[in-house]
């Protein structure tokens, strides 16, 4: 029978031809929980991914588990907040611990740090984790320091497909009513590399200006925005354009009424749905009536005009839903 140190060295093969040329982040952790699982016929072993601040359960091998976990809360919560692997030999001991389920015992819990080897070292002194990877077991004292460093090998090489999956540059469609003040705005923030005006998710090929404003392609105009994640992440950037938007609001922004004007988030990846969802979660808080914020995945878009390009820098006087304080904030901040 081999021991564990060869059981997770065959294991770590495998893991390493599952990522060699990642296609999708949830078949490798899915395939990952799978063989760590079966391997070692432990109780619960799954992964939670990071979602604004909280986990939010991702793919499991096991019983059904809680779905959200705040910051610094929970062993989960703990090795995120304190970016180190925590081994518990006995969960009752464990000021905190969450118990999904009562016949865990013992657990570890391993974070998954984004890599970032291009960084200037100094950079690199806060690290940020993009997953964590929780094993619990029905035995007591199961974890060991064999278990914690091989985890952490496997969680390096799953941050490794992740880095090569996600490249910090991202593309988001952010519809908040006139695309002149919203693509102006959306311009200033830092981190932002590319806003573009444009006409999204209607019905029709090439709309034109005139034709969307018949209100009747289904397009709405929005802006394509093009970010650097690693400066600007999406909670942050839904944050800032959520400050121009009166998110309640159907169909009307301001002055401009019609479902061309209706406010939306409209995204090219799957992955950016758990943040979406969370950071309007947060934002309905502000508000006493329901949100009516579309969210949906981006199925058309097209260009606007070269004249709506950057109108309000050609235009410095031209009309805009946007209140010019806040625009002078986000000038000012830069
Ligand atoms: N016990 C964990 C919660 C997740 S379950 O074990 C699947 C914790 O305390 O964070």
């Amino acid at each position: 029978m081999s021991t564990k140190t060869e059981k997770y060295q065959l294991l770590i093969q495998q893991i390493r031809q599952f990522a060699a040329e990642p296609v999708d982040l949830v078949s490798l952790l899915s395939n990952t929980a799978a063989l760590l699982h079966h391997t070692f016929g432990f109780w619960w072993t799954g992964f939670y991914r990071v979602a604004g601040d909280e986990l939010i359960l991702s793919t499991f091998q096991g019983p059904v588990a809680c779905t959200n976990i705040p910051f610094g809360k929970g062993v989960c919560g703990t090795a995120w907040k304190e970016q180190r692997s925590v081994v518990v030999p006995d969960v009752e001991q464990f000021p905190g611990h969450i118990a999904c389920s009562s016949q865990s015992r013992s657990e570890i819990v391993v974070p998954l740090f984004v890599s970032n080897t291009n960084a200037p070292t100094h950079t690199q002194e806060k690290k940020s984790i993009w997953a964590v990877l929780d094993i619990d077991s029905d035995q007591l004292g199961t974890f060991d320091d064999t278990d914690r460093l091989h985890l952490e090998q496997i969680a390096d090489i799953l941050s490794n497909a992740y880095a090569s999956l996600h490249s910090p540059i991202r593309d988001i469609y952010l519809a908040g009513g006139c695309f002149w003040g919203t693509q102006h705005y959306l311009s200033l923030l830092q981190g932002v590399l590319k806003a573009e005006a444009g006409y999204a998710n209607g019905n029709i090929e090439n709309p034109t200006y005139e034709q969307v404003y018949t209100d009747s392609t289904g397009y709405a105009e929005t802006v394509h925005v093009r970010y650097d994640a690693s400066v600007l992440p999406l909670s942050k950037l839904l944050e800032m354009f959520f400050k121009t938007i009166d998110p309640t609001s159907l169909n009307r922004q301001a002055h401009d009424i019609g479902t061309r004007y209706r406010t939306g988030i409209y995204f090219s990846d799957p992955d950016d749905l758990p943040v979406i969802r969370h950071s309007l979660k947060k934002l309905a808080n502000n508000y006493s009536d329901p949100l009516v914020v579309e969210v949906t995945p981006l199925t058309a878009f097209y260009l606007a005009e070269e004249y709506h390009q950057d109108y309000l820098h050609k235009h410095p006087d031209g009309y805009c839903h946007i209140p010019l304080d806040l625009i002078n904030e986000v000038k000012n901040s830069r």
